[in-house]
């Protein structure tokens, strides 16, 4: 049965198929720095069963877990040696066969890390690859016979010459990774590969895995003559490598051959992928994927260059409500779309999108809660972003353990670049920002770990903690999860038509969520000066207040007198 007919027989409510990864809320672990157990100073599996209670407390349905696959670590994991194994600083596969019992018996669901696009050079299959020319691993990865001369540029995030073809002596070529040359990229255009990961990805599945993120998966299709970058792009790799000639057609078969046969959910990272082409990844007729990251929030009020850098005119609402909009609108009849202001790769939500000083971080971390969990997309909450943790901002490169500050940071100054400059940036844009450990409580360590932490620790844990925040009625901690069931509680906020309104408030983001005779009314002040905002007449009239994120809420009639970084939720009549 295609989507639609689905759609039009289950739901009387909605025009899309209901599903429960669209009515799901999606908790992501960063494994590293939850929780250690035993004292080694780096999170493992035992350390977050001992945290499921905490998980299933916030009234979370799924969650995703960063990689836990044996790894040298090049990336944290985002280099796999062994697909079917777990890191052994994270623990054994009885830990994880814990760990996915426990969530299950909960009701949570588990979604992995499928890292596909590229594994470790330590996999044995890189191994055998790299041993000689006829080695029958060769054509897992992608070679390029240096007596055929250099291959064209290709751009690499994580080499500090940009440089995605490493030459090998031992057999006298050049391999591509477009990561680290610590990240070779597998071949999919070798349909022995494809039969490998798909063989992969049953074996979590049938262990009783609920579904994967696939880490770059927009990079896996290339065109394997490595001609010279087409002129369309404009030297802008990324889109490039988005646009394999076989992407769509490797996605589908994926499915057909394993995701179609479990009741699973697959969500793409889907780096550079334009929104003109959203649809193919996820509409009901492509039989791809379920949903995907799109990067133009949260690239949004960056300079275009290598290393992120924030853009010194900032970013205005009127262009973060056009992307939201925008990328709403492409999901409203057909496919689906997700939501997230942060993650492992991206600084903290609230020093990136609302306001870290101690004035304004509760209402402001509440605040863009409020907006990810009244979203018509499934929300992706980042773990530490539901205590509205901050931004490290090290002064320090000894400090920073991230390959990709680390490799910036030596290429800048190995070219005499501006090393304060691309450091002082850091602060603002730095994956590690967003890596420090969980802050659980006031003790050492904020109870991460009684070892060494493997990442400093943000020095603001003793007032920025869950514990405290477990006392406090308001907290941010608190009002995540009154959020969040109240998505559950009302339909409209998960499947409801979204409408902007106001689109050239710079100060307040409005929208109504609308489903049958039913409106909900999402108003958040952006801003840290008063805001009012008049509910147009012809939308309704102000109800009940659902929800509020300060102590209380000013009405004249239709206008609220929102202040700085106020949300609410109201019923329109
Ligand atoms: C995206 C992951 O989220 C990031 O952490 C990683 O460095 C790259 N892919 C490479 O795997």
């Amino acid at each position: 049965m295609s989507e639609k007919q689905n759609a039009q027989n289950n739901s009387e409510h909605s025009i899309v198929a209901k599903n429960w990864w669209k009515e799901g809320v999606v908790y992501q672990i960063y494994p590293r720095s939850f929780k250690d157990s035993n004292g080694d100073g780096i999170g493992d599996l035992q350390g977050i069963i001992s945290k499921l209670d905490y998980i299933q407390s916030l009234g979370v349905d799924i969650v995703w877990l960063n990689p836990i696959f044996a790894s040298p670590n090049d990336d944290n994991g985002y280099d796999v040696s062994d697909y079917c194994a777990i890191m052994p600083e994270f623990g054994t596969m009885n830990d994880f066969d814990l760990l996915l019992s426990g969530l299950h018996e909960r009701n949570i669901k588990l979604v992995i890390d499928g890292v596909f696009n590229h594994s470790s050079d330590e996999h044995i299959w890189f191994k055998e690859s790299r041993s000689s020319r006829t080695n029958k691993y060769r054509n897992y990865y992608h070679w390029w016979p240096a007596e055929k001369g250099k291959p064209h540029h290709r751009f690499s995030f994580f080499d500090e010459n940009n440089d995605a073809w490493k030459y090998d002596e031992l057999t006298d070529a050049y391999y591509l990774h477009y990561f680290s040359a610590k990240q070779p990229d597998l071949n999919w255009e070798n349909p022995q590969l494809r039969q490998e990961i798909y063989k992969i990805m049953r074996f979590w599945l049938d262990k009783g895995v609920d579904g994967f993120r696939l880490d770059v998966i927009s990079f896996i299709s290339k065109d394997v003559s490595f001609p010279p970058i087409p002129e369309i792009y404009n030297n802008d790799f990324p889109r490039y490598y988005a646009n394999g000639p076989h992407l769509h057609q490797y996605l589908q078969e994926m499915n057909k051959e394993v995701f179609s046969n479990y009741n699973c959910m697959t969500v793409g990272e889907c780096v550079a992928v334009d929104i003109n082409d959203a649809l193919q990844f996820v509409d009901s007729e492509s039989k791809a994927l379920n949903m995907f990251f799109h990067f133009d929030s949260v690239d949004y009020g960056y300079k275009k260059n290598e290393f992120k850098q924030p853009d010194p005119n900032g970013w205005k609402l009127t262009g973060f409500k056009e992307i939201f909009s925008k990328w709403n609108d492409v999901f409203a009849d057909n496919g689906w779309g997700s939501i997230y202001l942060g993650n492992h790769d991206q600084p903290r939500m609230v020093s990136r999108w609302g306001n870290d000083s101690p004035e304004y971080r509760e209402a402001s971390s509440k605040m863009l809660l409020t907006f990810l969990l009244t979203m018509r997309s499934t929300p992706y909450i980042y773990m530490g972003d539901e205590i509205g943790m901050r931004n490290i901002r090290f002064n320090a490169i000894e400090d920073y353990r991230d390959i990709d500050t680390l490799k910036n940071y030596h290429q800048i100054k190995n070219t005499n670049g501006d090393v304060d400059y691309f450091m002082e940036g850091q602060k603002a844009t730095a994956r590690d920002n967003a890596r420090t450990p969980f802050q659980w409580n006031e003790k050492e360590h904020a109870g991460f770990t009684d070892g060494e932490p493997w990442i400093k620790l943000n020095p603001d844990w003793e007032f920025v903690n869950a514990a405290l925040q477990e006392t406090m009625e308001d907290s941010v901690l608190n009002y995540f999860r009154k959020i969040l069931k109240l998505r559950k509680q009302f339909p409209e906020l998960i499947y409801g038509k979204y409408e902007l309104l106001e689109k050239e408030n710079e100060e307040v983001y409005a929208y109504t969520r609308i489903l049958n005779d039913e409106k909900i009314l999402v108003v958040l002040n952006f801003s840290k000066t008063n805001a009012p905002f008049s509910i147009p007449e012809n939308i309704g009239l102000p109800g009940e207040v659902l929800i509020n994120n300060l102590k209380e809420i000013i009405f004249h009639k239709s206008v609220i007198e929102l202040l700085p970084y106020q949300a609410a939720v109201i019923r329109l009549l």
